[in-house]
C-alpha cells in the first residue's frame, strides 16, 4: 500500500513533487495520522535545496488531521482524536507521528489554523523563554512580517514586553500593532534605545544592527537568516558588558508547548494569519510566494486526497 507524498525532487518546480510513497508503519510510541492540512515553512524550502532532506525523502514539519491509529503502548491520543504535530515528513496523506510530537487540537480551533502553529509557533515561544522574556522588557523582532515574526510578536506583547517589530516595507507592516506591536519600523530606521531581546530571523547586516542595540545582558536570538548574507561585525563589537547572541534551534519533541499554543488559538489569545491557502497540487505557487515575500503570515497546504 502507497500514500501520495510531497517529497524533495531536485529537478522539479521548487525541487519538489507529489509522489506515491510507501504506508507508514507505526512504532509503539507513535499514532498514525491521516493528514488534512500542512503548512509551509520557510525551513522546508531550504530543506528541499539544500539536500538536508535528500531526494526521494518526503518534506515537511508541520501537520494537522484524525488519528486512525493509535499508540500500541497506550499512551497518547485515541483513534478519532484531531491532533497538530511538529514532525520529520510531514507532508503526506498518512504520517507515522510519536506521541511526544503532537498536540490535541480543541473543538473551537480549526485545522487549517492549527497546522500553521507548529515550526513558527515553537521556534518563537522557545526563543522568547529562552532570552528570558518578561514584562519590563523591550523586544525586537526582526522578520516580524513572517511566521515566526507574527508569533513572536503577539507572545511577547501577551507578556507585557514593549514590542518593536520589524519589517521590510511599510505593506509587510499591516496588521502588527493589532498583533500587539507598540512600534513597526522597516529596517531598524530609527531605533535608538537599546533592547533586551532580539529575535532575529533575517541575519545578515541587520542582525549586526540589532547587536549593536543590544543593551547590557540582552538576549539575541539567532532563529533564522532568510537575508541570505553575511554578517559583518565591527572591531570590538563584541567587546563590553556581557550579552549573548545564542544560536536557536528546535532540538526536543515539542508536543507540550503545542498544546500551550493550540490552547491559546482556541481561546482567541492568539491568532493565526493565513497568507496563502490551497491545494497541496500548487506547491510550486505557495514556494514562490513565501520565498518572494509575498505571504503574510503562514502559508496552509490542503492534502488534497485523489
Ligand atoms: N532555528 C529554528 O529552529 C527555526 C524555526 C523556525 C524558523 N526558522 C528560520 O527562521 C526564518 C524565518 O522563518 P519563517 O517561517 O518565519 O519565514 P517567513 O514566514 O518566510 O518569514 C521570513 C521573513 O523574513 C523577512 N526577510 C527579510 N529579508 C528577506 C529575504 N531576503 N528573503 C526572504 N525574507 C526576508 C521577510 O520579511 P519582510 O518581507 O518584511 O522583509 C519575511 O516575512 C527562516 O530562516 C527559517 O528557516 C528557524
Amino acid at each position: 500500500m502507497s500514500v501520495r507524498a510531497l517529497v524533495v525532487d531536485p529537478s522539479a518546480p521548487a525541487a519538489v513533487r507529489l509522489a506515491d510513497v510507501p504506508e507508514p508503519v507505526a512504532a509503539a510510541h507513535q499514532v498514525l495520522v491521516d493528514v488534512s492540512q500542512a503548512s509551509l515553512n520557510h525551513g522546508d524550502l531550504n530543506d528541499a535545496r539544500s539536500g538536508r532532506v535528500p531526494p526521494g525523502a518526503v518534506l515537511g514539519s508541520d501537520a494537522a488531521g484524525v488519528v486512525v491509529q493509535a499508540a500500541a503502548d497506550g499512551t497518547g491520543p485515541a483513534v478519532g482524536t484531531r491532533v497538530v504535530a511538529l514532525t520529520s515528513g510531514a507532508f503526506a496523506e498518512r504520517v507515522a507521528i510519536g506521541v511526544d510530537e503532537l498536540a490535541e487540537v480543541p473543538e473551537k480551533l480549526d485545522l487549517a489554523r492549527a497546522v500553521g502553529l507548529p515550526v513558527a509557533g515553537v521556534a518563537a515561544l522557545r526563543s522568547l523563554r529562552a532570552a528570558g522574556l518578561a514584562p519590563d522588557k523591550r523586544v525586537l523582532i526582526t522578520g516580524a512580517s513572517g511566521g515566526v515574526g507574527r508569533f513572536a510578536v503577539q507572545l511577547a506583547a501577551r507578556a507585557g514586553a514593549h514590542v518593536i517589530a520589524s519589517v521590510g516595507s511599510a505593506a509587510r507592516g499591516a496588521g502588527l500593532r493589532e498583533a500587539g506591536a507598540d512600534e513597526v519600523l522597516v529596517g531598524l530606521e530609527g531605533l535608538r534605545q537599546p533592547v533586551d531581546i532580539v529575535v532575529d530571523s533575517v541575519g545578515g547586516p541587520q542582525m549586526v544592527a540589532a547587536w549593536n542595540l543590544l543593551a547590557p545582558g540582552g538576549s539575541l536570538q539567532s532563529v533564522g537568516w532568510t537575508s541570505g548574507e553575511p554578517a559583518v561585525l565591527p572591531p570590538y563589537a563584541t567587546v563590553g558588558p556581557a550579552r549573548s547572541l545564542t544560536s536557536f534551534v528546535i532540538d526536543s519533541p515539542a508536543g507540550a508547548d503545542l498544546a500551550t499554543l493550540a490552547a491559546l488559538a482556541a481561546e482567541g489569545a492568539l491568532t493565526v494569519d493565513i497568507g496563502w491557502q490551497g491545494s497541496w497540487d500548487r506547491f510550486p505557487e505557495a514556494a514562490e510566494a513565501l520565498h518572494g515575500r509575498r505571504v503574510p503570515g503562514k502559508a496552509v497546504l490542503e492534502v488534497s486526497r485523489v
